[in-house]
């Protein structure tokens, strides 16, 4: 049977994953987590827990979803060390992995990616490790998830907003990335290509721009602002003049691309996933509002960190060569968010 792992399994993106892959395949599905961010399984996995051994846990009479709660790098560390490690600590056979999809990391919103730099520069060792690994043993196909903060930041200002193209970042020509967390994520875009091309592993990168969806954290701009209308809050705070815009896409939009792309990329290239939409913050504030039934007055806070000023994408480089349009609409998916937030309250 197949096996694949997914990093970061209890984050946003990761639990969507680890559920989407129980849904659609057969494979076994291991995920770590250190729970630093994410959420425990027991809240969503919606499976029974069947075993119990050290950090790892096993859920679904089929056993077929396998948490182990855990750092990361601890546990590649120790695979880079002796590849029988998982059948020497958990009596798990496990030897290769089919797919792995990289989603552990340090995130955050505006507040942590201005606020704590050093703290997301973790990323680089979390990544370090991860490619190592990957170098090494060779899974079937691996996703590193690079983000859009990895686009050069002067091309995203109020006077100079792009349509952000994929060949907007260029190695050879570089712009200036989104703080410690853009470094890291063009870091790991360059340690893609050389893994693909060196290596010879199946790599395919991502440039997710907002992603959101129902079970998001409430530290992310989407879901707040869909709870707050939900609670009919007046005045309205937005974080700056809420002018500022971003390029909103749904999970499973985001989701869908991933796996279509890893199919049919291999060179470590990576590709943006939006829709192509640029949406600020005070549309978004109507777009709930209006599902509230309420026109609130709203309150800028000047003194909040907000990030560059327009950032959104060209998704002409995957509609003509993956033939892929995102299928729910910002109107489709806000209301979808805005009735999970009803259901928060
Ligand atoms: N959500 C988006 O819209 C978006 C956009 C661009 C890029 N991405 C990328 O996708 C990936 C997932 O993002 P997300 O939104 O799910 O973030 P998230 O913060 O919800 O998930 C990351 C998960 O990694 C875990 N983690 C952190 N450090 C770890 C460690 N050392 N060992 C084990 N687990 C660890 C956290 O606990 C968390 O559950 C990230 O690489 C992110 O940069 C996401």
């Amino acid at each position: 049977m197949a096996i694949h792992l997914v990093t970061g399994g209890c984050g946003f993106v990761g639990r969507n994953m680890v559920n989407r892959l129980y849904r659609d395949t057969s494979a076994r599905i291991l995920f770590i987590d250190d729970l630093s961010v994410g959420t425990h399984p027991d809240t969503w996995i919606g499976q029974p827990l069947n075993f119990e051994h050290k950090e790892l846990r096993i859920y679904g009479p089929d056993e077929r979803l396998l948490f182990l709660h855990t750092d990361l790098r601890d546990v590649l560390r120790e695979l880079n060390k002796d590849s029988q490690y998982f059948q020497k600590r958990y009596g798990l056979n496990v030897a290769l992995f089919d797919d792995i999809f990289h989603f552990a990391a340090i995130v955050g919103g505006r507040s942590k990616i201005d606020g704590d730099p050093m703290l997301v520069a973790q990323d680089l060792s979390i990544d370090a490790e991860m490619f190592l690994y990957v170098c090494r043993n060779k899974p079937r196909r691996f996703l590193y998830p690079s983000s859009s903060a990895a686009y050069p930041i002067d091309l995203q200002t109020e006077s100079h907003a792009l349509q952000l193209k994929e060949s907007d970042i260029d190695f050879k020509k570089m712009g200036e990335p989104d703080m410690t967390y853009g470094w890291s994520k063009l870091t790991g875009e360059y340690l893609a290509k050389i893994a693909a091309g060196f290596y010879g592993v199946h790599v395919t990168c991502i440039r997710p721009f907002s992603g959101y969806g129902e079970d998001q954290d409430l530290s992310y701009p989407v879901p707040a602002i869909a709870a707050r209308a939900a609670r009919k809050e007046n005045p309205f705070e937005v974080w700056g003049t809420g002018k500022q815009g971003r390029d909103f896409v749904h999970i499973d939009d985001v989701l869908d691309l991933t796996l279509l792309a890893m199919d049919k990329i291999s060179d470590g290239r990576a590709i943006n996933i939006g829709m192509g939409r640029l949406t600020s913050f005070l549309e978004l504030i109507q777009v709930f509002t209006g599902f509230a039934g309420y026109k609130p007055t709203i309150k800028p806070l000047l003194d909040k960190p907000v990030g560059v000023h327009s950032r959104y994408c060209d998704m002409t480089w995957v509609e003509e060569n993956l033939g892929w349009k995102a299928k729910i609409s910002i109107e489709e998916g806000m209301r979808r968010v805005y009735e999970a937030a009803l259901k928060r309250i």
